[in-house]
């Protein structure tokens, strides 16, 4: 049973150290995020998740934890941690944080005792080792030569984090691979609890559980060690905590929501539905758009299709749960990379309408730049994405008070940039649009969560693309010819823009013809 909560839920993805620095440092920290609640809800937001803040070296943005049970000083503190949860829950927001289950630090103090060259027996298998130290991995990542510990050991992502040892489904080196119940693969199981049972008491109301499907290794595309794991995991929990919520990283509703997720991403994996639909664009060496097929590309010449055949299986292996889509997040290139304004008005307005709980990352709802960047903490292209919240004109657009080169990242010096200040006056900026769109999704209940989603007009060839929420359509023609829609007068539809302005094109009325314009 999922919390009843997500029924109703529209979430802002926050990344820390990015959205507001409120002590000069020049890094985002948690009182920031306080004092920007009531801009969140605002939008229409109603929840948050929150990517890593714990104690880390940083080496991979927080995802590298050293301490499950600390903040990262220059977040804040543990207080500052409570404070947030109180505040949110009087403004009546829910708040995930990210859980790291798959990996920790090379430098959490589990993986430096497991190194030793006689680590104590707690901690000797929290991690995966090999035999010996010129072992190889068995088809997985691994590394050696770096520990006292004569062994190689699994890395689950980069070379700074070590796979933690939940055990093999199917076991081709019995020296070394451990079921996924043998004793140190169920104590590490236990430890996760614990940090879930942790955070819970301190008043989050839930997690967004990175690279939820890695728990498990040699475990096959059907991933029954995986699920196996995870049904124990969140039953437990859940005992005590019966409203938390879950969503995974792992694109794969059929699995996630049937081992314990309320909800799972539809995530921007190359060629997967989300990419089909805004970012299949390819690129020359130089990192210039060569050619963009994305459906919501006005030029593009692409058609529902590819995303239904991605999608639609995957949505329809969702069991109880919801499979959610996302504006973009942390990991991928924002859209405003490859997409216009207008053409990502008219992407974001499907996103948003679409069933499960949407997802917006932070300062897409103002259109925020993408940023060609030299890398930080790991993130490589993913570093353009995660430039400082643009608010207003003043110094470093709001953000931090602290002198330009102290900023985490560099603020947007474009001119044309947008800032929050601005577009709150702008009657047709991105961020009022997508205040309309979220407003008309809590109007209508068919454009909810757990409403079904049926396709109503798709076909080879054609840009316009039209699907049935309840007794509602959601109608969009991304392309550059006006297109016509047959109806039978008892739809209310929510149809989507050309040349007029925004305002008056985002309509809702029982009809039995819509008109959608093209996009320019
Ligand atoms: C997930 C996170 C990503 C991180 C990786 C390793 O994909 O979203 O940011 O680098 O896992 O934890
Ligand atoms: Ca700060």
């Amino acid at each position: 049973m999922s919390a009843s909560w997500i029924k109703d839920a529209v979430f802002y993805e926050i990344y820390p150290q990015s959205f507001c620095d409120t002590n000069g440092d020049g890094i985002g920290d948690i009182q920031g995020i306080i004092s920007k609640l009531d801009y969140v809800k605002s939008i229409g937001c109603n929840a948050l998740w929150i990517n890593p803040w714990y104690e880390s070296p940083f080496v991979d943005a927080g995802y590298d934890v050293r301490d499950f049970y600390k903040i990262a000083p220059r977040y804040g503190t543990m207080e500052d941690a409570v404070e947030l949860f109180k505040v949110a829950h009087e403004k009546g927001i829910h708040v995930l944080i990210d859980l790291v289950p798959g990996h920790t630090s090379e430098q959490h103090p589990w993986f430096v005792e497991s190194s030793k060259e006689h680590p104590g027996e707690e901690f000797a298998d929290r991690y995966i080792w090999t035999e010996n130290a010129f072992c190889r991995g068995d088809g997985m990542p691994f590394i050696g030569g770096e520990t006292p510990r004569d062994a190689t050991y699994i890395i689950n992502f980069f070379k700074c984090q070590p796979a933690l040892n939940y055990g093999y489904r199917k076991i081709n080196e019995p020296n070394w691979q451990q079921p996924i119940d043998s004793p140190a693969a169920l104590a590490t199981r236990e430890a996760m609890k614990d940090v879930m049972r942790f955070w819970l008491d301190k008043g989050c109301d839930g997690f967004r559980v990175d690279m939820a499907d890695s728990l498990v290794k040699n475990d096959g595309d059907e991933k029954l060690g995986t699920m196996e794991v995870w049904k124990d995991i969140t039953s437990d929990v859940r005992k005590d905590y019966p409203d938390m919520a879950l969503v995974s990283e792992w694109n794969n509703p059929g699995c996630a929501l049937h081992c314990g997720f309320d909800m799972d991403f539809c995530l921007d994996w190359y060629g997967n539905s989300y990419s089909q639909l805004v970012r299949l664009y390819q690129m020359d060496k130089k990192g210039a758009i060569t050619r963009d097929d994305s459906f919501f590309k006005a030029e593009s010449q692409n058609d529902p299709m590819a995303f239904l055949r991605d999608f639609m299986p995957k949505y329809e292996q969702r069991g109880e749960g919801l499979y959610c889509m996302i504006t973009g997040n942390h990991d991928c290139k924002r859209t405003s990379f490859n997409l216009n304004d207008k053409e990502r008005k008219l992407a974001f307005a499907f996103l948003l309408t679409m069933p499960g709980a949407p997802f917006i990352y932070y300062g897409d709802e103002i259109g925020m730049a993408y940023r060609w960047l030299p890398t930080k903490e790991g993130g490589y292209h993913r570093t353009g994405t995660r430039t400082p919240m643009q608010w207003d004109d003043s110094k470093n657009l709001g953000f931090s008070t602290a002198d330009a080169d102290k900023l985490y990242l560099p603020v947007d010096p474009n001119p044309g940039n947008a800032t929050v200040a601005a577009q709150e006056k702008d009657p047709d900026s991105m961020l009022n649009h997508i205040r309309k769109v979220l407003a008309l999704r809590k109007e209508y209940a068919d454009l909810g969560a757990y409403t079904d989603m049926t396709v109503y007009h798709a076909e080879a060839g054609d840009r316009l693309f039209a699907v049935k929420r309840g007794e509602m359509l959601v109608a969009v023609n991304p392309g550059l010819e006006e297109k016509s829609l047959e109806l039978d007068g008892k739809y209310e539809i929510v149809y989507v823009f050309g040349e007029a302005e925004l305002a008056e094109d985002l309509k809702v009325g029982k009809q039995t013809m819509a008109v959608l314009k093209p996009v320019k």
